[in-house]
């Protein structure tokens, strides 16, 4: 039987779906699952049977998910702080994940006729080389073409880049941090912090968390759209700039005629994109690589 698919609404919850999804919906949320090892100390279970319960809520998140039409979602299952923890406890997590992830990805081709797609991504040691190689190419590709650099070329460089940010970011167990959890995608996110326990999230959990997100929507976005919009008149004011200087240089008034300058600013932005293409290609083989070493050493 499928992990995620078995089981179906209630009536009841399938009414209150249907009256939140009259609202805006988020279509990507990420959950920071916290609270395990509490659940497993207050139900008097092992603390190996809590996380065991928080995988297996992992995969009713999804189904109720699902069921609300939101077809991302992201999920801190590990950090690199969790290491730390008795070789036990990794060791007991690391085996949990190997099996209940390896469940989920048997059941991709299935949910990919819903149009569900499902990442599991590997967080810390990905991080320290995008930021490493980020900086030594960026500098050596931008070093004169500062305008290259930006805050949207950091996003496509994130491995997180093919995904839109969070709409709705979810932490349970009281516990109001994001402990380096997606920092930069959630900029504009909205935050909820819910008391409950992971292993006892519930469909009404996710709904109040929703409702949350539906109340703040039109702050959100607004913000969400200025942030945009001031970028592009950031990057377009440099631009300008960059031609004028160009321009200078070439022996034309500070201003040229419009139609010189339209056409450099033109070539200006093609050529960057090109460098830009070049570059993430670039960071996307070394990430290959990297990968490919990783497997290596560890099989
Ligand atoms: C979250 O629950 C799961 C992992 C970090 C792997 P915890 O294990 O942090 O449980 P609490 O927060 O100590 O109760
Ligand atoms: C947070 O782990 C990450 C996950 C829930 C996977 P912790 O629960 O150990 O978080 P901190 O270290 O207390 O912030
Ligand atoms: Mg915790």
């Amino acid at each position: 039987m499928s992990w995620i698919r078995e089981g179906e609404l209630t009536i009841l919850e399938r009414f209150c779906a249907n009256i939140i999804k009259a609202g805006p919906m988020p279509k990507h949320v990420a959950f920071i699952m916290d609270g395990n090892r509490r659940y497993a100390q207050k139900c008097h279970v092992e603390r190996q049977q809590g996380h065991s319960q928080g995988f297996d809520k992992l995969a009713q998140t999804l189904r109720w998910c699902l069921n609300l039409g939101i077809r991302e979602v992201t999920v801190y299952a590990f950090s690199i702080e969790n290491f730390k923890r008795s070789k036990e406890e990794v060791d007991g997590l690391m085996d949990l994940a190997r099996q209940k992830f390896s469940r989920l990805l048997e059941e991709q081709e299935s949910l990919k006729k819903h149009g569900v797609c499902i990442r599991v991504l590997g967080d810390l040691p990905l991080l320290p080389l995008d930021i490493q190689e980020l900086i030594a190419q960026a500098v050596l590709a931008t070093r004169n073409y500062n305008n290259d650099v930006s805050e949207s070329l950091l996003d496509k460089c994130l491995y997180t880049n093919n995904s839109p940010d969070p709409d709705l970011l979810i932490r349970t167990s009281g516990e109001v941090r994001l402990s380096d959890f997606l920092l930069w995608q959630t900029s504009h996110s909205c935050l909820v912090f819910q008391s409950v326990l992971w292993p006892e999230y519930s469909f009404w959990n996710l709904c109040e968390a929703i409702l949350r997100f539906q109340m703040n929507y039109n702050a959100l976005q607004k913000a969400r759209d200025s942030y945009m919009e001031e970028r592009r008149r950031q990057q377009m004011e440099r631009d300008q700039a960059y031609v004028t200087k160009k321009l200078q240089q070439e022996g034309f008034a500070s201003h040229g005629d419009s139609w010189r300058r339209r056409t450099l600013l033109q070539k200006c932005t093609a050529m960057r994109e090109e460098r830009i293409q070049g570059f993430l290609q670039a960071l996307e083989h070394k990430r290959a690589d990297f990968f490919e070493r990783l497997c290596t050493v560890s099989a």
